[in-house]
């Protein structure tokens, strides 16, 4: 199968699922990337009510406002149900990296606030250890260069994406770095003053995770 075929499969087995446990008083967080625009389009088809939906990019609440469902901002709400995202990595311990698209802030607040953390992804995203994926880092602006210099003193090679993120920030895209203890890697990044975020989601795991192989068949794996 496509890489395509797999996105949109992957995100129907995944709302097959949320579908039979959505609840009128829910409120969905929804991710941002290719993956989650295929969950969004199935979303809009059914049947099922809730109250709505918590966007993590403009890229996001943009398709969902075209299928007319009810973007919720952040700040009105102080429970999120189930929060449904893509990734870029996924290992073994349902540790991800994120922010391939320059979402990963908004990301990582919708999926601390969420009772569960669903991730779609295809298996081509299943690694051994985090890493290969540059990490994306999102900086202030005005730190963009001494978080580049700290992140090289650990042995990164951080390089500054164009453009800036829905946030006004910049991203630096992190190769080099072999991210075998993911909390700590989480930890030691986002302590480097100027950053933002940085893309590893380790703190935030998701608890469930659907993985389209290859060959379309479809993985749930459940973390112990
Ligand atoms: C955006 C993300 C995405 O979830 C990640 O990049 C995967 O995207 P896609 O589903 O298009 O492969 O973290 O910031």
């Amino acid at each position: 199968m496509s890489p395509d075929e797999l996105k949109q499969k992957v995100a129907e087995a995944a709302f097959i699922y949320l579908e039979q446990l959505l609840h009128a008083n829910w409120v969905l967080g929804i991710g941002t990337g290719s993956t989650v625009n295929c969950f969004i389009d199935c979303l809009a088809q059914s049947s099922q009510t809730f109250v709505g939906a918590v966007s993590s990019s403009v890229q996001t609440t943009d398709r969902l406002n075209a299928h007319n469902i009810n973007v919720i901002d952040i700040n009105d709400v102080s429970e999120v149900m189930v929060y449904i995202d893509g990734a870029d990595e996924v290992d073994s311990t349902f540790a991800l990296t994120k922010g391939g698209g320059g979402a990963l802030t908004r990301e990582k607040i919708v999926a601390s606030l969420a009772n569960k953390f669903v991730c779609i992804v295809d298996e081509s995203k299943l690694v051994n250890c985090l890493g290969a994926f540059p990490v994306p880092v999102e900086v202030l602006p005005l730190a963009s260069h001494p978080v580049a210099t700290q992140i090289g003193k650990l042995g990164g090679h951080p390089k500054l994406r164009s453009g800036l993120t829905d946030n006004g920030n910049c991203v630096l895209d992190v190769s080099g770095l072999e991210i075998d203890d993911p909390d700590y890697w989480e930890r030691t990044i986002n302590d480097i003053p100027g950053v933002v975020t940085t893309g590893i989601f380790s703190l935030h795991r998701p608890q469930e995770i659907f993985v389209a192989r290859a060959d379309g068949s479809i993985d749930h794996k459940v973390r112990s």
